[in-house]
Parts: C-alpha cells; structure tokens; sequence
C-alpha cells in the first residue's frame, strides 16, 4: 500500500474572526506560543506523515511560505502549497488536492483544529482499515455548532451539519481519513444552503456505500474559528504546556 498522505486545510477567509483576519490568515494566528498551523503539521508528522499538502487562500498565503519554506525543519520530507479561490467549502478545498494525491489514501485536517494528545492510534487503525473513510468523533456541550453523528450500534447512520436540534452530543471533528474515491464522490456534490461543498455531505455518501467507520477521540479537542474557541485553544494549550514543563523538572529533580 502506498504511503498515506496529509492535507491541512487553511483555506476559507476567517471572517468570523474579524479584524483579526484582515490583516493576516486565520491559520497564522498564535494559539499560546506558536502559529496555529503548526499544530496540524506536527499532528501528521507525529503520526508518521511526512509528505503534506496545505490548501491555502485570501490576501495572505504568501506568508505560509515565508513562515514554513520546505517543511524540513517541521520534520516533513516534501511540502506542497495549492491555492483556493474563494471559500467553497472544506469539500471545496480538499478537491484541489487530487493531483497532489496521486491515488493515494490520505489524513485531511482543518487548520483551525487543536488536540490534546495527536492522531498517531487512529492512523494506525486507519492503515489497517481495507477502504472507505474514517471519522473522529469528541463528546462535546455544543453540538449545534458541528457535523453532528447518530449511531446505531457501532455504526454511524447518519451526520446532519451543524443542526437545531441534535440528535447526539457527538461532534465530528475536523480529522478526516479517506480513500482516493474522495474526489468521485466531492464532484457530485451540489452546494449547500451557504454556498459551501460540505465535508458532511462526503461524509454522508460514504455511510450511504457502507463505507464510514470511526473512533472517539481521546483527550480534549477544540477548533479555533471563534474568539471564544480561540480564547478556549489558548487556555488549553498553555496548560498543557505548563503541565509538561512542570512534569520535566520534577523528573530533572528526581532524576
Ligand atoms: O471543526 C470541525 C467542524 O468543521 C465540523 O464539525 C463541521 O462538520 C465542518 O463543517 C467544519 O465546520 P466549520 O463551520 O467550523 O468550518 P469552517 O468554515 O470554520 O472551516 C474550518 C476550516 O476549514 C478552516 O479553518 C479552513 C478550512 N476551509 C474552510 C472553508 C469554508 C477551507 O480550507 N476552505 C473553505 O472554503
């Protein structure tokens, strides 16, 4: 089987984050003490990913190159950039990675999404998956706010995007995994009612193919689209941080 590749999405124009994103990209806005596009980068590379695509866009994507260059220093082997004009949606945007796909399977991440403790378990259940798509699902309080997921037994029967009235508190976040039938399935979708291609609805052709598996996310899981979920990334990424630093000089101490 070929190696897996990775995409993160940074595209779309953050315009819920405005002024913020007048100036700069969404994706290049600090979460504690990094750019927050460095943090999907080192989820795929801690998964074993080394060769990425970022789908980018707006008035700033020259920055990601001058902020990232080759990828070497990230620990990745090759990085391709690729250009969205617009905001068509996440399906949208994954599209424009065929090329750079080759027919290969593949680790799609939204830029805006920070985790606790990486993707590298599910990844490997992935490469042991024989096709289809995968998704990650998180427990969260606002489900509204997401793609939401029905299960049935250890099935997934159904995801509706962002509803009124979920009919679960189970997210699906923004990891997804798919086969190279992805881009079959992203050129019969028809935009949605915000003029968007809706991942969901990708999603959603392959629970129709039976083809849609999926894990619960372990440790915590915030995307950083909104002042209050950036605010929120920020909080929880410094006190992991804190965390570890002060776990290493206990063991400096003791050790
Ligand atoms: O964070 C998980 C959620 O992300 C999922 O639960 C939803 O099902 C999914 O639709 C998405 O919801 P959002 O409305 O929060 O997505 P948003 O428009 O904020 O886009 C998230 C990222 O996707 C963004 O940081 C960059 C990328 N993107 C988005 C659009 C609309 C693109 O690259 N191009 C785009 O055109």
């Amino acid at each position: 089987m070929k190696d897996l590749k990775g995409i993160i999405l940074a595209g779309g124009l953050g315009t819920r984050l405005a002024p913020l994103t007048k100036i700069t990209n969404k994706h290049l806005l600090p979460i504690y003490d990094k750019p927050m596009i460095y943090y999907p980068i080192s989820y795929l590379v801690d998964a074993g990913i080394h060769d990425i695509s970022i789908v980018t866009g707006g008035n700033h994507a020259g920055d990601f190159l001058r902020l990232l260059g080759n990828g070497q220093a990230f620990g990745l082997s090759h990085i391709n950039y690729t250009y969205q004009e617009g905001e068509g949606g996440i399906a949208q945007a994954l599209s424009l990675t065929q090329y750079f796909s080759q027919g290969s399977r593949m680790i799609v991440i939204l830029g805006d999404n920070i985790l606790e403790k990486g993707i590298a378990p599910y990844v490997a259940n992935f490469h042991r998956q024989e096709k289809g798509a995968r998704v990650l699902l998180k427990e969260v309080s606002d489900p509204g706010r997401f793609g939401v997921a029905t299960l049935e037994g250890n099935k997934i029967t159904e995801i509706e995007e962002k509803p009124k009235n979920p009919k679960s508190n189970l997210a699906v976040t923004g990891i997804y995994m798919y086969d190279e039938s992805v881009f079959e399935i992203i050129k019969t979708l028809k935009p949605s009612g915000r003029g968007e291609l809706e991942i969901t609805d990708v999603n959603n052709a392959y629970i129709r193919r039976g083809e849609l598996e999926y894990d619960v996310l372990d440790g915590w899981w915030t995307d950083s689209g909104t002042f209050d979920s950036l605010l929120q990334a920020n909080h929880l990424v410094a006190k992991k941080a804190l965390l570890e630093k002060k776990k290493e000089r206990k063991n400096g101490v003791l050790g």
